[in-house]
């Protein structure tokens, strides 16, 4: 898209100071928008963040036949599939839509859509996620290039799965397939994400029994239909990493409320070795800086409850600033730091040797000077916008549509810190000049 949703402008080194709620979480949220396509009653998620994945799974849902609507902050969606061809456009944007395909197999035995798109960090295959379905008496049928078409014509029974990688995708669609099938469902390996508790304590609520999830053993006992309920998504331990992070960048004092800081601990601790003060209470975390940054050498993103690699952008960009030398080694995906060209761009010292980011300390008396960037994907932009709160001078940083996905008026809640910073929606270049009309 040109321009890809305009530019986010930065005026670099003021610091931060104030409180910040931390909202839904963006991988609860739309793997739930998937699971709502089993219930036969209607469902209210409260308090869902307005982001573009948000909107794009709306957009798969009211394909599949549903109404939804916005109320007060809430999600509003009702009604039963009864197409099962997904907008393919919209399906091709973003990785989550493969979660839509099994539900869509339980409720009308087929599921089309085009292959998942999502932030190019890695290959990002969905063999996994087949071969489970295909245990479950799921069949792919021969596509168009591009396309995904999955049959269950005698529907999907109940299987012992063992997926030989902890991914979250794999396991939220193989929990979205057991939870109407016939029989039980015994899935071994599973990733033990919060997000998939999360997913599963939204499906129990709605009738389904599910026990385990969040562990690597999920037993499901598959059930007819499921009704609805009222739920209130968990916080982002994303959004709240990257705000963190953000205060260890430009300095000043930061206080997330909402979210227990248990969830992102891993980042937490590694800013407290950085030289930051962190104050946890309740399901709050308080992150302080003043004096100077150290580099920490060798950090390794992992599953959870390790580093969480979607953490891994916001926190380099805070090693950036350290006085010492850091390493990020993100063993999840092969193309994680795509953010590394715009950190050398703003004069930082890093390099990319396979999966890891090495990061060198500036000159003494040097700091970051501001510059043109290019988001490369949602977390690597905002590692970027990040950065440059610590850069001398203006920075640029276009195709700001990638952060839309995963945080809703970014650029509002740095505002509102201290930032100085503003969201320029239609590049320059392409502004039209309003000319008065001759009426
Ligand atoms: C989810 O992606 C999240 N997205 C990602 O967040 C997150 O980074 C990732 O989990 C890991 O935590 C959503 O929840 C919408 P995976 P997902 O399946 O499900 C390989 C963000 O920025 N793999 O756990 O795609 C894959 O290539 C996004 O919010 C297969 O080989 O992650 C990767 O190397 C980015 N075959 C690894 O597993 C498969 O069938 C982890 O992928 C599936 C995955």
């Amino acid at each position: 898209m040109a321009g890809y949703k305009g530019s986010i402008i930065v005026e670099g080194g003021r610091p931060l100071h104030g409180t910040v709620r931390v909202p839904a979480a963006k991988n609860s949220v739309l793997p739930l928008l998937a699971g709502v396509l089993l219930c036969g009653e209607p469902v209210r998620l409260r308090a869902v963040p307005r982001l573009a994945d948000v909107e794009g799974c709306i957009t798969l849902l009211q394909g599949a036949g549903l109404a939804a609507r916005w109320e007060n902050g809430d999600l509003l969606l009702s009604g039963s599939p009864v197409c099962s061809t997904l907008p393919g456009e919209t399906a091709a944007q973003m990785r989550a839509s493969i979660l839509f395909c099994a539900p869509l197999l339980a409720r009308l035995g087929r599921a089309e859509t085009a292959l998942p798109g999502g932030c190019r960090i890695g290959a990002r295959p969905i063999d996994l996620h087949l071969e489970g379905l295909a245990r479950m008496g799921a069949q792919e049928l021969d596509a168009g290039p591009g396309r995904l078409v999955l049959t269950a014509p005698a529907g999907l029974h109940g299987a012992e799965i063992t997926l030989r990688f902890p991914s979250v995708g794999a396991t939220e669609t193989l929990i979205l397939a057991a939870v109407c099938a016939k029989g039980r469902t015994v899935l071994r390996g599973a990733a033990r994400e919060p997000e998939i508790a999360d997913l599963a304590d939204f499906l129990n609520r709605c009738g389904g029994k599910i026990e385990g999830a969040g562990s690597s053993t999920v037993c499901i006992e598959g059930r007819r239909q499921l009704s609805g309920c009222v739920f209130s998504p968990l916080p982002d331990r994303i959004f709240a990493s990257t705000l963190a992070c953000a205060a260890a960048v430009a300095g000043g004092r930061v206080e997330l409320a909402g979210c227990p800081p248990r969830l992102y601990a891993p980042v937490l601790e590694i800013l407290e070795q950085m030289g930051c003060r962190v104050e946890r209470s309740g399901k709050n975390a308080c992150v302080s800086r003043y004096g100077s940054l150290k580099g920490v050498g060798r950090v390794f993103t992992g599953v959870y409850p390790g580093l969480a690699t979607d953490a891994a952008p916001p926190l380099a960009a805070a090693l950036l600033c350290a006085g010492g030398e850091s390493s990020i080694e993100d063993v999840i995906f092969e193309r994680r730091f795509g953010c590394a060209e715009g950190f050398l761009r703003l004069g930082g010292r890093v390099n990319v040797t396979g999966r890891t980011l090495h990061i060198r300390p500036l000159p003494p008396g040097q700091s970051l000077a501001g510059s043109r960037l290019v988001a490369p994907d949602l977390r690597g932009g905002a590692a970027l916008v990040l950065a440059a709160l610590a850069a001398e001078g203006k920075s640029e940083i276009r195709q700001a549509g990638y952060i839309d996905r995963g945080y809703a008026d970014f650029t509002k809640i740095l505002a509102g810190l201290g930032a100085q910073i503003r969201r320029e929606t239609a590049p320059r270049a392409e502004r039209v000049k309003k000319t008065p009309s001759k009426k």
